[in-house]
């Protein structure tokens, strides 16, 4: 089974799976055709993680993670006096960093797969030639994010056409990203990372004054990494390391709210989720403060997560009153956000959990002319300026700060859960910050018993720290459970929806369950 954001993926991912693939295959094919028909977070040209487990229980993590070009440097997106240039680092071509998403699938395919390389990429290659129907979710994402989109002269032109976003409907085929596709399928990754189309991306982010270089996409290395697994009872969390920020977050909360609460899971009512509030106000002040790129910079992880430590937080959480976040209110006002989660499984225990991004939706919004790609705004997710918010409205420190080559901090959080040693539950989500507290959410729901769909469109809350309120989704959570938490001194701000959860639950004979997050329109398929 394969659960995605767009139904086309969902399908080549299973039609994988039906010419004998494995769930990574099927994951790979997915997430290849997402490039094509979820153009707003589906890519080549971002970047990743996925956490996967073999039949045989191994347990991997790769990251895909974008890095900086050679050429950045701290203060790349500043401008006079120091401060931040605006939409430096998320509309312009400084905003790209150096593509991983292409030698990332294609090293977890020659790691994990099965089926021929070429195999995997046709459903892809099919779909950019042929063309898909733009479904109304996809033609009002570009009506949303038309000013950013229309500064670009090509992506005008495949996505604007005539100066209007593509009409709920339209046939939409992609010959040059076609093109690029079939090059991957015949000569793998290097066809994208070397030769005519890392030249053309290179000299088109040259042209409108990014420093983006040949040399940096023909260097960039995917890396295995050991994925941080947390321990709690029977169950097992395996998620994403540094340089995402998923591990500690998840870590700390579990561990302070079992502190709070013992190891019985939290419902999640009011007093529940005044817990895993303060427990996330904890958790993201060290994340924001702390972490970076541990490949580049020191980042204390061991001290952050002794448990003395994580006792010590949980047992500062007052269960009566929120605790005010040491620093003042710093969101900045938003804009869309995209990045894309699946999740793909056998029955015999084999498990993917993928996420994907060009960071804000359709990354910088450039189409690079000849190649179809869209490039990645991924350079925001490094604080451009100390205790100035990205994206996301966090605000982090000099850990995250621009360093040539290093991989910017990232939340997202493809996660599989195991219970006494059989996976039971496959899920991650889009939504910047929001993603390891979403995922908390739908784990936490799973745990105490709801089923799968009931837990993946549930009303979600979220806390980061700073700005210090407490989000909640529009028409979203239930009144008294927001006066609950406004009698316990919380700060309540209505936001648009939180995450698009791509889940599988196992049962206990192995049989698998799709949800796709009602706040999308996603969709699972299975051979
Ligand atoms: O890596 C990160 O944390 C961000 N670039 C993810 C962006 C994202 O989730 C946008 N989604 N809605």
């Amino acid at each position: 089974m394969v659960v995605s954001a767009a139904p086309e993926a969902s399908r080549a991912g299973a039609e994988v799976l039906a010419a004998g693939g494995n769930a990574m295959d099927a994951a790979i094919a997915a997430a290849l055709a997402l490039a094509v028909v979820y153009p707003q977070a589906g890519n080549l040209a971002g970047g990743g993680f996925l956490v996967a487990r073999t039949p045989d229980g191994a347990v991997y993590a790769l990251d895909f993670r974008e890095t900086a070009p050679a050429r950045a440097r701290r203060d790349m997106f500043l401008g006079p006096g120091g401060r931040p240039v605006p939409k430096a680092s998320t509309g312009s071509a400084l905003a790209v960093a150096v593509p991983g998403s292409v030698r990332g699938y294609a090293e977890a395919h020659r790691r994990l797969g099965k089926l021929p390389w070429e195999k995997v990429v046709a459903p892809a290659v099919l779909l950019a030639r042929n063309g898909f129907r733009v479904p109304g979710g996809l033609a009002r994402e570009l009506r949303l994010e038309r000013g950013v989109l229309t500064r670009w002269e090509e992506t005008r032109r495949v996505f604007l056409p005539g100066g209007e976003p593509l009409a709920p409907g339209t046939l939409l085929r992609q010959p040059e990203l076609a093109r690029t596709l079939e090059r991957i399928a015949r000569d793998g990754p290097e066809a994208f990372h070397w030769g005519e189309v890392a030249a053309r991306i290179a000299a088109f982010v040259r042209a409108n004054g990014g420093v983006l270089s040949e040399e940096d996409l023909a260097g960039y290395a995917p890396a295995w990494r050991a994925p941080d697994e947390i321990r709690s009872g029977s169950f097992a969390v395996h998620t994403m390391p540094l340089p995402s920020s998923a591990g500690l977050v998840l870590r700390s909360v579990l561990a302070q709210l079992e502190i709070v609460r013992g190891i019985e899971p939290t419902p999640l009512d009011a007093e529940g989720y005044h817990h895993l509030l303060e427990a996330e106000r904890r958790a993201y002040a060290d994340r924001n403060r702390w972490l970076g790129d541990s490949d580049c910079v020191a980042v204390p992880l061991a001290a952050l997560l002794a448990p003395s430590r994580l006792a010590a937080l949980g047992a500062s959480i007052n269960p009566a009153r929120a605790t005010p976040s040491v620093a003042v209110d710093g969101a900045t006002a938003r804009e869309r956000e995209e990045t894309t989660h699946l999740s793909a499984a056998t029955p015999d225990g084999f498990a993917v959990s993928l996420t994907t991004t060009l960071n804000g939706s359709f990354g910088n919004g450039a189409l690079v002319p000849g190649v179809g790609v869209l490039l990645n705004n991924e350079m925001d997710d490094f604080a451009v300026a100390p205790g100035v918010p990205n994206l996301y409205g966090l605000v982090e420190g000099s850990s995250n700060e621009v360093r040539a080559g290093g991989r910017p901090l990232s939340s997202m959080a493809p996660t599989i859960v195991e219970r006494d040693g059989r996976p039971i539950l496959v899920v991650g989500s889009p939504g910047g910050s929001t993603i390891p507290t979403t995922v908390l959410q739908v784990l936490l729901r799973t745990l105490a018993g709801t089923d799968l769909a009931g837990a993946v469109a549930a009303p979600r809350l979220h806390h980061q720290h700073t700005p210090d309120v407490v989000f909640f989704e529009r028409g979203g959570a239930p009144a008294p459970l927001l006066e609950a938490l406004r009698g316990r001194g919380h700060v309540l701000r209505e936001r648009d929806p939180i995450g698009k959860v791509h889940a599988i639950a196992f049962d206990a004979d192995g049989r698998l369950t799709g949800a796709a997050d009602p706040r999308g329109w996603g969709a699972p398929a299975a051979p």
